[in-house]
């Protein structure tokens, strides 16, 4: 499938079904995640994988609202970076959260970004440490985002390249 046109059809994807994702198609968004470029090469983020029904309610509650489609995803992949190997690791997950939920969207697969970095969960806590919690994750690794993933409950439609705000485009000329 044509770039673009996989760009075009991907949209986050908060409902799904109750089927399994294929196994070859979760390999291939995780190595989409794998092969996300990183500042300097120096590789932060690993993939936690997650489908423990009840981790993944746990998860739903990260945040005050808006990751409680959580609950109902099949997976969810917890972008995982080490501060102790890059200092860009915001920069690092996020092209691995994007590469991965583009990479879903190509196998038929829906799949939501769930922002953790700077957000709170309902008690007050940071989602980050909330996260790391329930993970048993260490301290020095940092959590920008989760992608829940799971087969689609319905399409949800994509975009065309003629609805596209051309305007933000802007040319800097020399003369
Ligand atoms: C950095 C980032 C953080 C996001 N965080 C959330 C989130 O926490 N919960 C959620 O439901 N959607 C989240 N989204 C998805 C956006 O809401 C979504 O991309 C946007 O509304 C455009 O819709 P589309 O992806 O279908 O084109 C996030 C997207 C990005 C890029």
């Amino acid at each position: 499938m044509d770039l673009l046109d996989v760009m075009l059809k991907r949209r986050s994807v908060r409902k799904y079904t109750e089927d399994e994702i294929p196994k070859e198609k979760m390999n291939k968004i995780l190595q989409a995640g794998l092969l996300a470029p990183t500042s300097r090469n120096r590789k932060p983020c690993s993939f936690l994988v997650v489908d423990s029904k009840d981790a993944l309610e746990k998860l739903s509650e990260s945040k005050e609202s808006s990751s409680k489609f959580l609950k109902n995803a099949n997976k969810a992949i917890v972008v995982v970076a080490n501060t102790l190997i890059s200092d860009t690791w915001i920069e690092d997950s996020s092209i691995a959260l994007a590469f991965m939920h583009l990479m879903a969207a190509e196998q038929d697969i829906g799949s939501c970004w769930v922002q953790i970095h700077l957000r709170k969960s309902k008690s007050g806590q940071s989602s980050e440490d909330y996260v790391r919690e329930v993970l048993g994750i260490d301290d020095y690794f940092r959590i920008v985002g989760i992608l829940a993933l799971g087969v689609p409950f319905r399409e949800v439609k994509g975009y065309e390249i003629e609805d596209v705000d051309k305007e933000r485009v802007h040319y800097y000329c020399k003369e």
